[in-house]
């Protein structure tokens, strides 16, 4: 038979996912994929189930139900400033993972550059590799992942077609400032560069740290393709709504990629989520107080058991550090984690461009009790110095 698509034959599967098969497998708690082990608002589950007896059953309009959009315009002009219009600037998409993938099938072509600051989510290089574009990759520099303009504007001079910035970061935790930001903003103008936003975190930042719509810097809305979704502001990440805000120029292509891929996001969950979309602003206030709380709970346990992390400034991953436990392999670290203390990290390497095997990346997006039993389980992290 033939071979499959050159494409795919670089892929391995998701380091993130496989972890958590691998912590079902040992019924450890799971600190690896992002997602909460508690319930949405319930405003919103009991809108669904509504739903699931008035309706809508059928598809929604492509680049998404009319209702959803302008409740979603209304909200994201209410936090950004901006006036955008929810027929000609938005489209609804299958979580912010579709809206990266459409957003690099968008703006790029095969061969084209793209930056990629490391350590990154690693869906965006499967992203480059599926658009056929190639990344340049820019470090963020421990222990405070901040870039280097120099080595930045060197990657710009190599004329990228689009930059990646994930803000608040995963898995570094990092809200950019305004001042790293402008700079950035400095070279798009200046090398004619799309700049592609994941904010998916957009809501989880800590005092004193403000999140910026990079969208929203002088001259910027016209070359940024900011991307986001509902599945961590309403922990609803098995609902996979995300979408694109962009200028109507790019917004009108990015619709027709959508719709090729996905025809759509889920039409009564489109329904359904719009009470999220109406919240007040105290909910937002309130959510970020909640992650807080879950973040200092966390890091306070690591800092208890001695075990070297990261202080997030957003997003709700920690780094800690175990490179006095001289493994070979982050992986075969975390796999001994799971197994002998049950709970499940993600091997850092699986973020990082260069070699790098002294990290992990431990979640904190579950119940107080949840943390708390891990932390516990935790303690004991030392043991695996003696397997
Ligand atoms: C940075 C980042 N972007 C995107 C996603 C996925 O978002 P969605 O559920 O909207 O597809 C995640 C999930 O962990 C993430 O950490």
């Amino acid at each position: 038979m033939q071979n499959l698509s050159a494409r795919t034959a670089g892929f391995t599967d998701s380091v993130i996912r496989r972890m958590t098969r691998i912590s079902l497998q040992y019924n450890a708690i799971n600190l690896s994929q992002g997602f909460p082990d508690f319930d949405p608002p319930a405003a919103i589950s009991t809108r669904l189930a509504e739903i699931a007896g008035s309706g809508p059953h059928q598809y929604a309009i492509t680049w998404g139900a009319q209702n959803f959009r302008e409740a979603l315009a209304q909200k994201q002009r209410t936090f950004t400033g901006l006036p955008i219009d929810p027929d000609k600037e938005i489209v609804v998409t299958c979580g912010s993972t579709e809206a990266m993938m459409v957003a690099m099938l968008t703006v790029s072509n095969p061969g084209d550059k793209v930056i990629v600051f490391s350590p990154f989510y690693e869906n965006y290089s499967a992203d480059a590799i599926l658009a056929g574009a190639e990344p340049i990759y820019v470090p963020l520099n421990p222990p405070e992942f901040r870039f280097d303009p120099d080595v930045l504007e060197a990657a710009f001079k190599q004329h990228p077609k689009a930059l990646i910035l994930c803000n608040p970061s995963n898995p570094c935790g990092r809200v950019f400032s305004r001042a790293e930001l402008d700079i950035i903003a400095v070279y798009a103008k200046k090398y004619d560069t799309y700049i592609i936003t994941d904010e998916v975190y957009e809501h989880i930042v800590y005092t004193p740290h403000t999140h910026t719509y990079f969208a929203t810097l002088p001259g910027m809305f016209e070359r940024t393709i900011s991307c986001s979704s509902l599945s961590k502001s309403y922990s609803i990440t098995g609902w996979r709504l995300g979408y694109i805000i962009a200028p109507e120029r790019i917004v009108e292509t990015a619709k027709k990629v959508h719709d090729f891929l996905t025809v759509g996001a889920a039409a009564p969950l489109q329904e359904a989520a719009i009470i999220g979309l109406h919240f007040p602003s105290s909910y937002y206030y309130d959510l970020a107080n909640v992650y807080t709380e879950k973040r200092n709970l966390f890091i306070k346990g690591l800092s208890d058991a001695g075990i070297p992390h990261i202080i997030p400034e957003g997003a709700y991953y920690v780094l800690a550090d175990i490179s006095e436990y001289h493994y070979e392999s982050d992986v075969q670290f975390c796999e001994d984690l799971a197994r002998n203390i049950g709970v499940a990290a993600v091997p850092g390497s699986s973020f990082f461009k260069t070699p790098v095997n002294h990290l992990i990346r431990f979640h904190f997006a579950k119940k107080n009790e949840t943390l708390i039993e891990a932390l516990n389980r935790l303690d004991l992290m030392k043991k695996l110095k003696h397997f």
